[in-house]
């Protein structure tokens, strides 16, 4: 049981201005159920059995939708891979597609802040991924066929990981995760569900960049996520 007191997200971090298109905006995107193919080898089918290393290559390997024509690289996940706590975003931006590791650039270190907050750390008993594995052209939300397409990666990584709670960060998160559209601030402030795991749902930290005045909202949810986690 975790009792210790919190602090707030530090104020010069959450309103440092944001880095790009990719980190202001606040995606909108449609949940779209996912279409497995039985096309071995090009698609995410078949990822249900796969081992971490298998999973890594097969995401590696992956050429399914046209994202990964335009970017450098996919980008996995990162931390620990027996995490209780699973944060979940949308997508590389050009940080991340250059570095191969989700919210590296201005959004990660708010990010980063907003973990420290609740006393949590980037790869300890924390993951951190994203709902595509790849960049979208000029940092666009993805597509609902995308984000189809990419999920059973998510869904495999889910599962290995075996998360006590699921952070979704953002709409696209949140909407894509539970299956449903649905406003971000109608699913804040309530514990989801995600295939029995818990899932709460708080802003993206790229729109906390631009929208400051949300950082205590975020907060709060970060509160409640701490308190979920310590029952
Ligand atoms: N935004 C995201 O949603 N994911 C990242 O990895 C970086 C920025």
């Amino acid at each position: 049981m975790e009792s210790q007191a919190v602090g707030a997200i530090p104020d010069e971090v959450i309103s440092k201005p944001a880095e790009g298109p990719a980190s202001i905006r606040l995606p909108a995107t449609a949940y779209v159920e996912p279409v497995l193919s039985a096309d071995e080898g090009l698609t995410p089918s078949g990822t249900g059995h796969l081992n971490w290393a298998e999973l890594k290559q097969k995401v590696r390997d992956c050429s399914a939708c046209t994202l990964r024509a335009g970017c450098k690289q996919t980008v996995f996940g990162v931390g620990d891979e027996n995490a209780e706590w699973l944060f979940v975003g949308e997508g590389p931006g050009a940080d991340e597609d250059a570095q191969g590791e989700p919210f590296v650039g201005q959004a990660g270190k708010l990010l980063d802040n907003m973990l420290a907050s609740i006393r949590l750390k980037r790869g300890s008993n924390v993951y951190i991924a994203n709902i595509v594995k790849c960049r979208p052209p000029g940092n666009r939300t993805p597509e609902p066929d995308e984000i189809a397409t990419c999920l059973p990666y998510l869904q495999r990584q889910i599962a290995l990981i075996k998360p006590k709670l699921i952070v979704a960060l953002g709409k696209t998160a949140a909407t894509s995760l539970l299956g449903r559209d649905a406003s971000l601030g109608s699913l804040r402030g309530a514990i989801h569900d995600y295939h029995g795991t818990p899932l709460i749902v708080t802003y993206h930290p790229a729109y906390l960049l631009r929208s400051p005045a949300e950082k205590a909202k975020a907060w709060q949810d970060l509160c409640f996520a701490r308190q979920r986690m310590a029952t």
